[in-house]
């Protein structure tokens, strides 16, 4: 029996539920016996006050701006890991040995390659199909390709799986913007590194070597590590979901995509630099500050706000510094950028964004460095969802192996009618 209990009145009765403490964080009120016991639900769209599952892997502070990973601070990582070095310690558990490090960058260097016939997938797509719709459809349809790994009763599928998507994605992505542009398909360069093959892939072509820029490489591998995992997000939870009825990791990656698709959740970059275009010029700041303002209209400030975050998202003060390298690096400048500074000052010093806590979050000012490096902005997404598959594979692994879980399945508050009687056509 847990220590702590909560007590719930209800229908004239008082119902004890024990009261789970994680290792850090809010505790938890363990509720799965209360349907059996009140015969009543709770009411929690949103799961604003829920949470789904166990997780070792990521611990958000959202009041205190802090973000760990496996208990090791995301700026610490992003300033001195790499993003492979951070996906072995989110799949594992802790950051690997230099030879555990090495046999991981060669496991996942050895899946870059995809299927051949899956190459011919993109022809079946429009050339201004958007990057995210290709995703989808091929990450989904790895499933088709990869039958050896996916059963998920077995360890060794499920580890070859996670291995070949967290391997395959960059592929992906890439050819997906080859394809957009009307370029040949570059293949994976395995001298090189995972973010050097990604940009190798993405920007080189086959008629001319392609010099990878060490700082441009360091930066995209940052951004990667800043996007891996941020716990039971919408699409990660859409991942936990899916992958809770035992259907196959690359179906449920699949889902995972669509899900983080949407403008609220990693289709804001693409948003936030839209928007900060349309602001265009300093002066124009106040209009659209008052329009984030203004309840009757929907506009809201892209890159602004989150869930959890109730202070600064950590990961948007290094998305920051980040911008300033890559200029330096690429001996660019960007007029947005200056907008995106005064936006963030303006909004933080306005009462209405101060009383509801709302600060720039990771996608205020990825979208400058993404552009900057030469990404149309219907790919920033699509280097989210490559980043995030690591969380997203991460997350799917924990579950499976949790021996608590069991298929999630909501219930609702029905507002609809009540039993009624069929009235055949003519008779309405
Ligand atoms: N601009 C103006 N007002 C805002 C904004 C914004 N960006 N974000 C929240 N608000 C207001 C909102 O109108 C509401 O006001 P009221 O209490 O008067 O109704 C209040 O702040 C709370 O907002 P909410 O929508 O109830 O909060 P939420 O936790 O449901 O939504 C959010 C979080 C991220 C969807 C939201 O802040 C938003 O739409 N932001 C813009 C989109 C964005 O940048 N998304 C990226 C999130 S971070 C990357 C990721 O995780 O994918």
């Amino acid at each position: 029996m847990a220590d702590k209990q909560a007590k719930l009145d209800f229908g004239g009765n008082t119902f004890d539920f024990p009261v789970l403490e994680g290792a850090t964080g809010p505790d938890v009120i363990d509720i799965r016996k209360l349907y059996g016991q009140t015969g009543a639900f709770t009411f929690d769209p949103g799961y604003k006050s829920t949470a789904s599952c166990e997780s070792a892997l990521t611990y958000i502070d959202g009041n205190e701006g802090v973000l760990l990973h496996r208990g090791y601070p995301i700026g610490q990582l992003a300033e001195h890991s790499s993003f492979m070095e951070t996906a072995y310690l989110l799949l594992n558990g802790e950051l690997p040995q230099a030879d555990e490090l090495t046999d991981f960058n060669d496991t996942i260097t050895r899946h870059t390659m995809l299927h051949d016939q899956l190459n011919k997938f993109y022809y079946g797509f429009r050339r201004d199909a958007h990057p995210m719709a290709i995703m989808c459809g091929v990450v989904g349809a790895l499933s088709a390709f990869y039958h050896d790994s996916t059963d998920i009763s077995d360890p060794e599928h499920r580890k070859i799986s996670s291995h070949r998507l967290i391997a395959k994605m960059p592929t992906i992505a890439a050819m997906a913007y080859k394809y957009s542009i009307g370029q040949p398909f570059m293949q994976p360069d395995n001298s090189l590194s995972y973010t050097g093959n990604f940009l190798r892939m993405t920007f080189g072509v086959p008629a001319e070597p392609y010099e990878v820029i060490p700082a441009v490489e360091r930066a995209m591998d940052r951004i990667f590590i800043l996007h891996a995992d941020h716990e039971q997000n919408a699409s990660t939870s859409t991942v936990r979901l899916a992958g809770s009825s035992g259907a196959n990791p690359f179906a449920c990656m699949a889902a995972g995509i669509a899900c983080l698709w949407g403008p609220a959740h990693g289709g804001a970059n693409e948003a936030a630099l839209n928007m900060l275009k349309e602001i265009g010029t300093p002066d124009r700041i106040p209009h659209y500050i008052e329009r984030a303002k203004d309840k009757n209209d929907p506009f809201r400030l892209m890159g602004f706000g989150h869930r959890v975050y109730k202070n600064h998202d950590p990961r948007a003060t290094v998305m920051q510094k980040t911008v300033r390298e890559v200029f330096e690096a690429l001996n660019v400048t960007d007029p947005v950028f200056e907008t995106a500074l005064q936006l963030e000052e303006m909004a933080l010093n306005d009462d209405y964004f101060k009383e509801k806590k709302l600060f720039p979050n990771v996608d205020f000012y990825s979208g400058i460095i993404l552009s900057a490096i030469g990404f149309p902005t219907t790919m920033f997404t699509a280097l989210f969802a490559l980043a995030r598959t690591v969380g997203w594979v991460a997350q799917w692994n924990e579950m499976i192996s949790d021996p608590a879980q069991v298929i999630g399945r909501p219930r609702q508050l029905y507002t609809g009618p009540t039993s009624r009687d069929y009235v055949p056509v003519n008779k309405r």
